[in-house]
């Protein structure tokens, strides 16, 4: 009988160029380059192009384009949940659109969607900026250059992660020959779980239980204890520190630096390192470490950005990461086809 890989765990489904996660060593290589190397120094049209292997990507347009769509989208950017949201907003799209046009529309809806929430009028794009400037003006009616360059190295930081959950649910909706919009409304319905895009929210809730440093212990160990999960720690791949969650500190360290403070930043620091002994003493066999939405919590809460907000956002910049897979899956894939083995009792 063949054995079966729950999880599909160590299972290699595909040749890519893409991305690189070395779990052993903690390192994240993105189209050649490493994720430190890349965030915080490239822009992420550039780190697209790169992945998409096009000389240049103009978001812009495609942005205009995007939110002259906002009034055919019915009730989609009503749903409560921004991540319901995003995935009924992108399914409307029509299913000739390219990677651009795919990409714009995730950052423009996710911020109209984000304005509506808070009861205001959605912000119209100006398509000469910057992708990351102006899906920051149209959520906050305004975007500094600092702030902006965090949300930046922020989307290049989870630009793409090799074959995660909701990158391989693209691929495989690929592999059939389906459409790009298919394929990437698919991936923001995988993304939206806890166990993958859904943590930074109940990573900000985490540091506001906690309040103190000195309350770490007792409320973590409370959480176990309750058989509850530590979100931002943990990691599939990863047997050391997320390399994002280093990138992520960077970034939330540089805004200091520019004069704007966080004030989660010394609490995560201390959280992360209570939650690491912990964790180590309760399963001494693993190797339970941040990964990259404990700091995607501090960062985008710095950056002004309501915790509502926080797993949108992580899909306005992956979603070129899954336009990347999509093609690529297109030129060199095959259907994606696994089985399952029957265990349903047979009659007697
Ligand atoms: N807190 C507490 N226990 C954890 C844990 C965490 N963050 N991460 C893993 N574990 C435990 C599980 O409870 C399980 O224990 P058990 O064997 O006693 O049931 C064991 O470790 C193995 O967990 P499993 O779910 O099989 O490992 P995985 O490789 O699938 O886990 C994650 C990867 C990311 C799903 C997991 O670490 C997790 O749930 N983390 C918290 C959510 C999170 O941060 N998600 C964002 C990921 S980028």
């Amino acid at each position: 009988m063949k054995d079966i890989a729950h999880g599909l765990e160590g299972i290699v489904v595909a040749e890519t160029a893409l991305s690189h996660v070395d779990g052993e060593r903690g390192e994240l290589i993105i189209a050649g380059t490493r994720v430190d190397e890349l965030s915080g120094v490239q822009k992420f049209e550039q780190v697209a192009a790169t992945l998409w292997n096009v000389e240049r990507v103009d978001l812009g347009p495609a942005r205009v384009e995007a939110f002259a769509r906002l009034s055919t989208l019915g009730g989609a950017l009503e749903l409560s949940d921004g991540m319901d949201a995003l995935r009924a907003a992108m399914a409307q799209l029509p299913s000739s659109l390219d990677a651009t046009h795919v990409t714009a529309a995730g950052g423009v809806f996710a911020a109209a969607w984000s304005r509506k929430r808070a009861g205001l009028a959605p912000i119209a794009p100006d398509p000469k900026l910057p992708h990351a400037t102006d899906v920051l003006r149209m959520v906050k009616g305004e975007a500094t250059d600092t702030l902006a360059a965090a949300l930046d190295a922020y989307l290049v930081a989870v630009i793409d992660h090799g074959m995660n959950a909701s990158t391989f649910t693209a691929r495989v909706i690929a592999s059939t020959q389906s459409d790009l919009v298919s394929a990437v409304t698919g991936a923001v319905g995988a993304l939206k779980g806890p166990l993958h895009g859904g943590a930074p929210g109940p990573v900000l809730d985490m540091l506001e239980a906690v309040g103190r440093p000195e309350n770490a212990e007792a409320w973590l160990r409370c959480e176990l204890e309750a058989g509850r999960r530590v979100m931002g720690m943990g990691h599939r791949v990863y047997k050391v520190r997320d390399p994002r969650a280093a990138v992520l500190e960077r970034a939330v360290e540089v805004l200091e630096k520019h004069g704007v403070s966080s004030s989660r930043l010394t609490l995560a620091r201390a959280v992360e390192k209570v939650a690491t002994r912990v964790l180590a003493a309760r399963y001494p066999d693993r190797s339970l470490q941040a990964n990259v939405e404990f700091y995607t919590a501090v960062l985008l809460d710095t950056v002004g950005l309501p915790r509502s907000l926080f797993t949108p956002m992580f899909a306005v910049g992956r979603v070129a990461g899954w336009c990347a897979h999509v093609a690529e899956q297109r030129a060199t894939g095959r259907l994606i086809r696994p089985e399952s083995r029957y265990v349903r009792p047979s009659k007697p």
